[in-house]
């Protein structure tokens, strides 16, 4: 658990989730785990240096050290040819091994995102970094174009033995530079403004896999934490399904006024709800909030009790973050509370 608060994670998540969801010595993917085998070939070759180094070096400390000294310096050695040839030789040697397998590695972790193909079980995401938190804009999944934003938990398909099922993300940043990183999934890819970057996933275990941005972005960046959902195929498309309808519309007096609050205020300024007068691009969007677990990117549980909490002073949760406190009063919070709580 102690591992786990390092990440600003602890108490929401330490109950149900292994301290190794964070570890690269954990991957379930195939580009974590040609990550893994390059890393541990690199540990093992420079630490069988260190060894060696370390044995030579303490080897002659001991064995050549004078415990009289009689004011003469002790015969000194100059040039050789055959020891210069070996340790200029043996080190080129060594470089260009770990040059040749890293090179092998970056083949096999880099590749080019395709164009979406109708049947070709593929999920295409644009992730845009933002402080301090994620976009998802989920772009074709199996050819079909989705055109829907989500924010924070990703959720993809598992890839079955039988089906291989590809996730693409490109990543963007409207801000500074980001880094996203789910270790067990994948390597560290930056997220830079003014530039577009890629990366893939892919995994044949489901489950819940936890990530971190890794690249400094300011106060909170301790704070813009990721979700990633493997799903079953079916389950999936089910998620999709949802995410991609429009808001409903409950005809419920608390949730009409409340609805009326939200679109009334600056709310709609920052954040769309699909099928009302909110569209805003700036927060994450608030179609479906209801379907993430979490908010603040995965700093607090989303309930009731933290939805009102954030609403009424999002600076205390977050220092820093964007979203200021609209000084609401008891009553209207409740009733903000009660409309978002309407989106599921
Ligand atoms: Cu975003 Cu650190």
């Amino acid at each position: 658990a102690e591992r786990m608060d390092l990440f600003g994670v602890g108490t929401l998540l330490a109950d149900c989730v292994p301290p190794e969801n964070l570890s690269i010595f954990h991957p379930v993917s195939p580009g974590g785990r040609s990550i893994v085998s390059l890393s541990i070939l690199v540990l093992a070759i420079t630490g069988g240096i260190l060894l060696v180094v370390g044995t030579v070096l303490m080897y002659c400390v001991f064995r050549f050290r004078t415990k009289t000294f009689d004011g003469h310096e002790p015969p000194q050695v100059y040039g050789s040819v055959p020891i210069e040839v070996a340790w200029t030789a043996a080190p080129a040697m060594i470089v260009f091994i770990l040059v040749l397998v890293t090179t092998r590695t970056l083949w096999e972790v880099e590749i080019p995102v395709p164009e979406p193909v109708v049947g070709d079980n593929t999920l295409f995401v644009t992730v845009v970094g933002r402080q301090w938190w994620w976009e998802y804009q989920y772009e074709y999944y199996n050819g079909q174009k989705l055109g829907f934003t989500t924010a924070n938990e990703l959720h993809m398909p598992v890839s079955e033995a039988s089906q291989q099922r590809r996730v693409y993300l490109t990543l963007k940043s409207a801000d500074v530079c980001h880094s996203f990183w789910v270790p067990r999934l994948a390597g560290k890819t930056d997220l830079i403004p003014g530039r577009v970057n890629s990366m893939w996933l892919q995994t044949e275990q489901p489950g819940l896999y936890l990530g971190q941005c890794a690249e400094y972005c300011g106060t909170q960046h301790a704070h813009m934490l990721l979700r990633v959902n493997v799903e079953s195929p079916a389950e999936f498309e089910r998620w999709l399904q949802q995410e991609a309808s429009v808001a409903l519309h409950v005809d419920e007096a608390t949730i009409t006024r409340g609805r009326e609050v939200f679109l009334g205020l600056s709310c709609i300024n920052c954040h769309a709800v699909r099928g009302t007068g909110a569209k805003g691009t700036y927060g994450p969007d608030l179609t479906h909030i209801m379907s993430r677990a979490t908010l603040a990117s995965g700093q607090i549980p989303n309930n009731r009790e933290n939805l009102r909490s954030w609403i009424a002073d999002p600076q205390k949760i977050k220092p820093g973050c964007l979203m200021p406190a609209f000084g609401l009063s008891d009553k209207q919070l409740d009733e903000v509370v009660s409309y978002l709580e309407s989106l599921r």
